[in-house]
């Protein structure tokens, strides 16, 4: 029997556990864990992520507070934000939405965000603790397969897990993770990407398979055995007449013909998706508990 992890559900949990800690901090006379968020320009994808980020953050009782820059803003210019985000006391952990502007460096922004309030786990440092396997922010992605993973009780040691995707948020952290010696995790991993030559050869050997390449309906039940545990990290919008809004969201899995063969699967939407604003909150909540660095 195929079980749909439902990442929907799961991030509402969190959620939930999150609000119920933060009105035992105010209880006690804590101080309210801080949320910011950069936003420059006006990409309309990035503007919707950032404003559930902050509408999540109002729901469970955090503090949250977004800065938004106009498209023109120079390397430099945000630099001065960053430093100033670093130094308010107030905020506990702050993101810059990406992609940003081409004429902005993205990795000279990232390498200048305070690591202790990095709780995007993109700074250099972070990424370094996590394959050290000290504590750190993970990625919000990677963090959101890994508690899906966990709380789904799913048997992770000593498999075979194979990723699709080398990117730097979601296939290379994922890769790492799964190999780490936690729990979840221990697995044996293959990392494949799009230079990788008979990838079904590979596909064809996991027991958990992590699809995070961005084609639509990429992957198809011939490139998958009996019982695999499948997560779908893509999001591809394609024109739907089925939907009012026009559009309906695709994963990287060809989902109805894969699910059929799979002992555990993501949905798209309402799988991995839901789950990457659970993981910026809990990575705050970490940051103004000083759990990460003391
Ligand atoms: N753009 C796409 N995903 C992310 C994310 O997790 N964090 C930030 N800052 N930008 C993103």
């Amino acid at each position: 029997m195929t079980q749909i992890i439902d990442g929907k559900l799961i991030s509402l949990q969190i959620q939930d556990e999150i609000a119920a800690e933060v009105k035992i901090i105010k209880a006690n006379g804590g101080k309210t864990p801080h949320l910011a968020a950069v936003l420059v320009g006006n990409d309309g994808a990035s503007e919707t992520y950032v404003g559930a980020k902050v509408k999540a953050c109002e729901k469970i009782g955090f503090k949250s507070t977004l800065v938004k820059l106009e498209a023109a803003t120079t390397e430099q210019e945000l630099l001065h934000i960053i430093d100033g985000l670093n130094n308010d006391t107030d905020i506990d952990g702050y993101i810059v939405q990406l992609p940003l502007p081409k004429h902005i460096n993205e990795h000279n922004i990232v390498e200048a965000i305070a690591p202790q309030k990095d709780v995007d786990g993109f700074h250099p440092q972070n990424i370094g603790r996590m394959a050290l396997n000290l504590p750190t922010y993970l990625p919000a992605t990677p963090y959101g397969i890994m508690q899906l993973l966990e709380r789904y009780k799913i048997d992770t040691a000593g498999k075979h897990c194979v990723v699709i995707g080398r990117s730097h948020i979601v296939g290379s952290p994922m890769s790492i993770l799964m190999a780490r010696n936690t729990n979840p995790g221990n697995c044996t991993v293959t990392m494949c990407h799009s230079r990788t030559a008979n990838l079904k050869e590979f596909t064809l050997k996991a027991d958990i398979l992590i699809v995070a390449l961005g084609k639509a309906e990429f992957v198809t039940a011939d490139m998958v055995k009996d019982g695999v545990v499948v997560v779908d990290v893509g999001i591809t919008r394609v024109p739907s007449t089925e939907t009012k809004s026009g559009f309906k969201l695709l994963g990287d899995v060809k989902y109805d013909e894969v699910s059929a063969k799979s002992s555990f699967i993501t949905p798209v939407p309402g799988g991995v998706g839901p789950m990457t604003i659970a993981s910026l909150l809990m990575n705050t909540l970490k940051a103004s508990r000083r759990e990460v660095y003391k």
